[in-house]
């Protein structure tokens, strides 16, 4: 099977509510039929969800819908976790996908492996699929450490995911290194990475889901260099940080990915 190519734009904690609607918009406006053999997922923060959604239902876009984080601590049903957003109020909004594991919320909120084994789980059990996020910090790189340290990262990550879903998962190799500071491994690089990734799906789920899973590179992607690295066997497509704010580079960072 040959496996659909994903780009998902991270916005993190950028947009208002305005710039948002305005940003997808333009983005959905952009997006045209011959794009449909790449998948796209827009990340709004939690607080744009909505209007963004909109946007997508308004114009029957084939544009998905994606989160940035999900709480995950409390026994299902219950409320008390002033300030979280559930998985049930993701599932609500219409979110398709939940990005878990970036390296922003496991350095700046101390979120473990464990937890994100725990997010990755909830998820799938309300049928969001886990975009989930691995990557090493530039020390472990310069060490050669960095294939055994993200598939320590992955295989904790995906202890216990239901196998008849383990098909349809994202996983994104993010060098720390190389988030929004314009650096990049080199596309080899980031593909046997991205290799040992699908090793790692492979060895836990068999050879059919590791045939089906798709593994996207992030970090300084953009216009100019996505072709570079969609064009790799192991790479699917990419998480875009910086670059899915502006609807020109980000629609031509889609255009790559074919
Ligand atoms: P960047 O961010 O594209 O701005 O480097 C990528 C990410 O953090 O997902």
């Amino acid at each position: 099977m040959t496996r659909r190519p994903m780009v998902a734009g991270n916005w993190k904690m950028n947009m208002d509510t305005t710039q948002a609607v305005n940003l997808s918009q333009m983005i959905s406006d952009r997006y045209e039929n011959d794009m449909d053999e790449a998948d796209v997922v827009l990340c709004p923060p939690f607080i744009d969800l909505k209007s963004v959604r909109n946007v997508l239902e308004f114009d029957h876009s084939k544009i998905m819908l994606g989160a940035q984080n999900v709480y995950q601590l409390m026994p299902e049903g219950t409320a008390a976790a002033t300030g979280e957003i559930s998985v049930e109020m993701l599932a609500n909004v219409g979110c398709d996908y939940c990005i878990i594991g970036h390296s922003e919320r496991r350095q700046g909120f101390g979120e473990t492996d464990e937890l994100v084994n725990a997010k990755a789980l909830l998820l799938a059990a309300h049928g969001i699929t886990p975009i989930i996020c691995c990557g090493e910090t530039a020390q472990i790189n310069e060490e050669g450490g960095t294939v055994a340290h993200v598939s320590a990262q992955m295989e904790t990550a995906l202890a216990g995911y239901p196998p008849e879903k383990a098909g349809e998962l994202v996983l994104a190799y993010e060098p720390i290194w190389a988030i929004g500071t314009g650096r990049t491994p080199s596309p080899e690089f980031a593909d046997g990475v991205c290799r040992a990734l699908r090793g790692v799906v492979e060895n836990l789920f068999g050879p059919s889901a590791a045939q089906d899973v798709r593994v996207l590179y992030g970090g300084s992607v953009k216009p100019g260099n996505a072709a570079l690295f969609f064009e790799k066997d192991d790479i699917d497509g990419g998480l875009i940080g910086r670059a899915a704010l502006k609807a020109d580079d980000f629609i031509a960072i889609v255009k790559a990915d074919r």
